[in-house]
Formats: structure tokens, sequence, C-alpha cells
């Protein structure tokens, strides 16, 4: 059986990075090996690889691909002639403030590079970026699971698991950890639509680990927190800004302003990698918009006449208010603010 630790959308053979093809999920298991940056960056933005920490690790591999393509290329000015790959790299995709803390992240290494032997330094600070994401995991995994009440019934939306991540996952991390420890009893998935990430990734990855899941349209959340009760809703982030608004797929905002009529609580689970304290509030985050064409047609079939128009905002914001705690591997913010969100940096 594939385990939660088997389950891993990104990995480094050492000298080139593989990806697991999240757009094939669940028909296909098919991987992509990629040696190039461009190539990366590109995997990015088509969604091979989606979710804002794993966008973030992808990206620190990247720049050791481009690193070791610019020094073999143009070993007196490599560090000059590497900005415009990495540029158009923390340009893939513009919500997951993730890519662009790992590209500044790892431009500094550059800076910091031994000229004797720089590709091993800079190939170290990107595993380390790796393995840190998924330290902070099973932290977050682990205290967010301890706000749980015993029998808890939960509802999760898009993916936010080990496929999202560098293992294990955040919101999925703690839903994991919760099952683990025989706290809840009913895990609810919304499907996400257009990309169906909760259909096609989380339920597929939830179910590699015998854990339970229970899909619903993303239109049945009102009813289901109704008539069937819900305790949490456990969601991950793309960016959370300094007052604690958080950005995350399209949805999870519909879903705070149902759980506060249902009296169902809200926890968001994030790693302070998602935290952009240059921003005040979410009203400043930039929200991805992609092509009409994915809402216009469902699994590569057009469903909508010719003519109609369509909305695809990949993101949403949900204002701190309507959030009960937030959960990093730093601690737990309750009911979280700019002073809280602070206090996790102090
Ligand atoms: O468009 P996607 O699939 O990249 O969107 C992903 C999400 O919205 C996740 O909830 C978020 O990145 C958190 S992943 C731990």
């Amino acid at each position: 059986m594939m385990t939660s630790e088997k389950v891993r959308a990104i990995e480094w053979s050492g000298d080139r990075l593989v990806l697991l093809d999240q757009r094939l999920l669940p028909e296909r298991t098919e991987y992509l090996f990629i040696d190039r940056c461009g190539d990366a960056t590109r995997a990015i933005r088509d969604m091979v690889v989606r979710g804002a920490p794993a966008i973030g690790i992808t990206a620190a591999y990247a720049v050791v691909l481009a690193a070791r393509a610019h020094i073999g290329d143009n070993p007196g000015q490599w560090r000059t002639s590497i900005d415009a790959d990495l540029r158009q790299l923390g340009d893939a995709r513009p919500t997951a403030v993730n890519l662009r803390w790992a590209v500044d992240r790892m431009r500094n290494t550059i800076a910091m590079a031994p000229d004797h032997d720089p590709l091993n330094f800079i190939e170290a600070e990107a595993k380390s970026i790796h393995q840190r994401d998924i330290a902070a995991n099973r932290r977050m995994g682990a205290l967010g699971a301890d706000l749980l009440d015993q029998d808890a019934s939960v509802m999760t939306h898009c993916n936010a698991g080990a496929l999202a991540t560098g293992g294990y996952g955040t919101a999925l991390g703690v839903i994991r950890a919760g099952f683990t420890a025989g706290k809840i009893k009913q895990i609810f998935a919304g499907e996400t639509r257009p990309w169906l990430q909760g259909a096609r990734l989380t339920a597929w990855e939830l179910l590699q680990d015998d854990i339970p899941v229970t899909l619903l349209p993303d239109s049945a959340a009102a009813h289901v927190m109704r008539r069937l009760g819900l305790d949490w809703v456990i969601v991950g982030a793309d960016r959370v800004a300094g007052n604690g608004d958080v950005a995350n797929k399209i949805g999870t905002y519909s879903l705070a302003v149902l759980a506060r009529q249902h009296g169902a609580r809200f926890m968001v689970v994030a790693p302070t990698s998602t935290i952009d304290r240059s921003l005040a509030n979410g009203d400043d985050i930039e929200l991805e918009q992609r092509d009409q064409q994915e809402v216009l047609s469902c699994g590569g079939r057009r469903v909508a006449p010719s003519g109609a128009c369509a909305i695809n905002a990949v993101f949403d914001v949900t204002p701190a208010e309507l959030i009960d705690c937030l959960v990093t591997e730093k601690g737990v913010v309750n009911a979280p603010d700019a002073a809280g969100i602070r206090a996790l940096f102090d």
C-alpha cells in the first residue's frame, strides 16, 4: 500500500527534478523528469505541480537546475546571467507567496555561495527547504489535531495534502494526524471546480492511506452543514496577509461564511513561509485568474454553449474575522489579527 510517506509530489534525484503529474490523477500515476529551469516554470504554470508549498519547493530545485546550466554556459558571469530565469520562475503563478519566498531565498543563497563548488551549496539549501517543509507539516498536524474534540466531523477544500507540499500536508496533515489519533469520525471534501483538486487529489491521497472520505459538490456545503452537522472546516492557504486575511482556493471564503452561520469552527493551516507580512491586508493579494475554458468545460469536454463567458477566479480571500485559528509550525494563533501574526515572528 502507498502511504502518506510515499505520496510524494516532488523528488530530487540528485541531478534532476521528478514531478508527479497531478493533472493525470487519479487515473494515471506518471512522472515528469525535469532537467531545466524553464521546464519547471512551465510545470508550475500548467498545474503539473500545484499547492503553495509544493510550488515553492519545486522552484527551489529549479534554481539548482538554472545554476547548473548558467555555471556551465557562463562561468564568469553566471550570478548575473541566471537572473532572467529566476524572474520567470518567480512569476509562474502570482498568488502562492511560497513561490517568491523560495526564489528570494535561493537568490540569497546564490549570493552567499562560495566561488569554489557553488552548486553543492545551492543544492543543500533546496534540499533543506524541502525537508523543513515536511517537518513543519508534521508539527502543524500535531498542533491542529490537538484542537479537535473526539468524534469530530471535518470538511476540507481543494487539496492541501502531501501532494500540495513537500509531504504529509497542511490541512490534510491535521486531518491525517486527527484520524490516526482516533478523533475524526467523518471527513468531507469539496470537489473543487474547475480543476477538481478535492475529487481527484484529496480523495485519492486519503484513500492511499485507507482514510475514508465523502465527496460533495461545492454547492452542497451549506446543506451538509445544516443537515449532517459539522465541527470544523480545515483548509490550507496560498498567502496570509499581515492582518490574518487568507487567500486560498476559490470557495474557501464561502465555506468560512457558511461555517459561521452553522456553528462550525474554521481552521487555516499554513507554514510561516505562506505569511506575507509586506501586505497589511488581503485586499492587496494578487489573485490569479485562469482561462475561462477551464470553467466552460469539464473533463476535457465543453459543457457550456458557445458564446457563454465564465469567471475563472482561482483564489478568494477570507477575512481574518471569519477564521477561528491559524495553525503554523511556530504555534497556533487564535482569532488571528495583526498582533497575533507579528507575535509569530518575535
Ligand atoms: O490552484 P492550486 O491547486 O495550486 O491551489 C491550491 C490551494 O488553494 C491550496 O489550498 C493551497 O495552496 C494550500 S496547499 C498546502
